[in-house]
């Protein structure tokens, strides 16, 4: 069966590092995988082209596609605007809703090569290998009543609603702990049950689970604990199972493990078997134009487009190895490069790993 991929490659480096990450993808297209591929706009490149960081025409594209491929969207240019529902992120933020992609997978993993690119002590990253299982379309990050209002006398305040549903969490929890089942079966939920409600039932729904998963051991743990046991032992962690807010920042401390967040790719899936595929980091927008963005983290997110949503495992892993050749070989973008490796632009990068998947 033919799949549809729409590929929205969005603002700052994301155009960069997308392009590589296609490269890949046709290179397997040209292996037998039956694709079609579409491009479109997202974010701040949509909002100056139609005025809108997602067009009608591009969610029913993004709809009707087996698989999203995103690069990055944002920048200085469109923080200043005041809407905050028409900014480049609201793009991203519509498409997760829309396609219901309420389960994120954030894998953590060090490539043994690059436990010198980290900023911890090799000994204490090496090895490492998690899973963060981020909720993606529910929490404070959607939660109504929100927005901005004034009192009488003048003052202004800012609101937001952090809830969850029971349904909510049991379908993110079901995820999780058929993660772990796969992996080394131990489960940490991550909350802030010692102060927020809607983590208390987050906590409780987690607890309720357990008995059908009685080869995954559950444990729980304070996000504030969580973030500072990310840098301290990160090494304790199989899967992380937790909200749209914690998941993110935490993602974004363990990508740092793994020598840089230009190596940590995601997966957005929905119950449908549709997926949308993009680096955990973002546009860069210090670094675009400049061919210094690691595009890995994109490449790496079409090996998971493979495996979770086109079912194609070999050619996944193919990738996955490629990077690893690509790796031994010491070539390096500026974010994972130290002294005795080679500094390589983004397309260099690109073409690296396109010759050792085609080798
Ligand atoms: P960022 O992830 O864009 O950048 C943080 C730092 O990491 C920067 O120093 C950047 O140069 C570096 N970095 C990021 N990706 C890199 C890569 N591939 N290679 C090398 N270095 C890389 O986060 P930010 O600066 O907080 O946000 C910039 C813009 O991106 C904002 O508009 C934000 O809203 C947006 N953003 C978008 C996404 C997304 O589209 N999924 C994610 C995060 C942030
Ligand atoms: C991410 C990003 C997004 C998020 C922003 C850009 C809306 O930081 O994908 O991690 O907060 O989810
Ligand atoms: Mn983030």
């Amino acid at each position: 069966m033919s799949h549809n991929i729409l590929v929205l490659p969005g603002d700052g480096i994301g155009p960069e590092i997308t392009r590589e990450a296609v490269k890949v993808l046709k290179a397997c297209q040209a292996r037998g995988l039956d694709i079609t591929l579409e491009e479109d706009m997202v974010g701040g490149a949509a909002i100056d082209a139609h005025g809108v960081p997602l067009a009608e025409k591009t969610l029913e594209r993004a709809k009707a596609a087996s698989a999203i491929l995103l690069g990055a969207v944002g920048g200085p240019k469109w923080d200043t605007m005041e809407d905050i529902s028409k900014r480049p992120e609201k793009g991203l933020l519509a498409l997760r809703k829309e396609l219901n992609l309420f389960g994120n997978l954030r894998p953590a993993l060090l490539y043994p090569q690059l436990a010198e690119a980290s900023s911890l002590k090799p000994e204490v990253v090496s090895g490492l290998d998690i899973m963060i299982v981020r909720e993606l379309t529910g929490g404070i990050y959607f939660g109504q009543p929100r927005g901005f209002e004034k009192r009488e006398d003048g003052t202004r305040y800012a609101y937001n609603t952090y809830v969850y549903d029971e349904h909510e969490i049991e379908r993110i929890g079901r995820i999780a702990f058929e993660m772990a089942q796969k992996r080394d079966k131990r489960l940490c939920s991550v909350d802030k049950a010692n102060v927020l409600e809607a983590t208390i039932l987050w906590r409780e729904v987690m607890n309720r689970l357990a008995p059908e998963y009685p080869d995954v051991e559950l444990s729980h743990m304070y996000v504030d604990n969580a973030a500072m046991q990310l840098v301290r032992a990160p090494k304790q962690f199989d899967v992380i199972v937790t909200g749209n807010m914690f998941g993110d920042i935490l993602s974004d401390a363990a990508a740092m493990l793994t020598g840089s967040i230009g190596m940590l790719p995601s997966a957005s899936l929905n119950d449908k078997g549709q997926g949308m595929f993009e680096p955990c980091h973002g546009s860069a927008p210090d670094i675009a134009g400049q061919g210094l963005a690691n595009p890995l983290a994109t490449i790496l997110s079409v090996a998971m487009m493979l495996r979770y949503t086109l079912n194609e495992q070999a050619m996944a892993d193919a990738i996955e190895q490629a990077v690893g050749e690509v790796l031994d070989q010491g070539l390096r973008t500026a974010d994972i490069a130290y002294p005795g490796t080679t500094q390589v632009t983004t397309e260099a990068m690109g073409d690296a790993v396109l010759k050792a998947l085609e080798s």
